[in-house]
């Protein structure tokens, strides 16, 4: 029987993942939202396209969390955007609400699930979600150092004219302009970057990866990336489902590792079948613990506003 992943939210990133799931025929998919007809009629469309490009993955759009029942992964994809005169503690508050409805709503039905977090502010959404499903935390995890690497690779293997395959990189911190990208673990097939790239042309990229999201905001105007983040889920979901143990930069929940407890953080993991596996704790330089540490305040500031919220 194939697995099955639901993924709440059908707008650009739920519906992208969904593409990208479907053309890697690593599931049967349902896509959850809660606008009548937007999740069928994405849904149907991309099943459709399964005869052109040969996948036998069965996809369905609903409304209904019933359908989502069983899942092995669920991916939270729904939230709001930011709209004019909204302070970002009231974005925060809408997505919290959002977060929470729709994983108490998921969870029952899928009680053995991983979930997956992809809403923002991602770090604080993954440890709303965390404290929702009452999942255990290899269960519940967070996408965005993926992302955030992925970017970083795409620009360091333009600068170092070689392949985005043999870029590997490596990237700490929460999802925001205070990410620690380390180009002290970034190598191209085993060999240091520095050997590739000087040191000033390193930091530009280092800059223009912590704004990698920004960046495309401010080309698209009128939302956010969604194929990057969308294949960067669709990573995730296959390290999950074929067990492949990947070493992956995901949002994880700290219980001392770092030096940080109680928050959702980006740092390596070993992801598998099980979920989160096992989190790699690096060696850091004073330097870079700094800027764990600053990254880790920007979180921790986020889920104090959610924390004072109360339920
Ligand atoms: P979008 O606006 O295209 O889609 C959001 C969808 O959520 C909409 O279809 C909306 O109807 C749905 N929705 C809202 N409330 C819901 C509810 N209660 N139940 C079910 N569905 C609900 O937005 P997009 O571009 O897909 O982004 C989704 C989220 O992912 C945003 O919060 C965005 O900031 C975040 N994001 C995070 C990334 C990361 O690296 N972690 C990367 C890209 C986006
Ligand atoms: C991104 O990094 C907006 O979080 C989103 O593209």
């Amino acid at each position: 029987m194939r697995k099955k992943v639901s993924i709440i939210g059908a707008g650009n990133v739920g519906a992208t993942t969904a593409h990208w799931l479907a053309a890697k025929q690593l599931a049967d998919i349902v896509l959850l939202d809660i606008v009548e007809g937007v999740p069928q009629g994405k849904g149907l469309d991309l099943l459709q396209s399964g005869p052109i490009e040969g996948f036998d993955s069965y996809v369905v759009g609903t409304n209904d969390y019933a359908d989502t029942a069983n899942s092995d992964i669920i991916v939270v994809t729904s939230g709001a955007p930011r709209k004019p005169g909204m302070s970002r503690e009231d974005l925060i508050k809408i997505n919290t609400d959002i977060t929470r409805q729709c994983v108490q709503n998921a969870v029952p039905g899928s009680p053995n699930a991983i979930l997956i977090l992809v809403n923002n502010p991602l770090d604080a959404m993954s440890y709303v979600a965390f404290k929702a499903s009452g999942f255990p935390r290899n269960r519940v995890l967070g996408m965005a150092g993926v992302l955030d690497t992925a970017r970083y690779r795409t620009f360091l293997a333009r600068e170092a004219g070689v392949s985005v395959e043999d870029v590997q990189a490596m990237l700490l911190g929460g999802h925001g302009d205070e990410m620690v990208p380390l180009p002290r673990f970034t190598t191209v097939s085993g060999m240091p970057i520095t050997q590739f790239i000087d040191a000033d042309k390193l930091e530009a990229i280092v800059n223009r990866a912590r704004k990698g999201g920004g960046e495309i905001v401010a080309l698209l105007k009128t939302g956010s990336a969604y194929y990057a983040p969308a294949a960067a889920v669709a990573q995730m979901i296959e390290a999950i489902l074929l067990d492949k143990k990947r070493v992956l930069p995901c949002a994880a929940y700290l219980e001392g590792e770092y030096g940080l407890s109680d928050l959702y953080f980006g740092v390596p993991i070993v992801l598998g079948a099980g979920g989160m596996e096992k989190i790699i704790e690096l060696p850091l330089s004073e330097d870079e613990q700094a800027l764990v540490q600053k990254s880790a305040d920007a979180v921790s500031s986020t889920i104090d506003i959610i924390k004072n919220m109360g339920s």
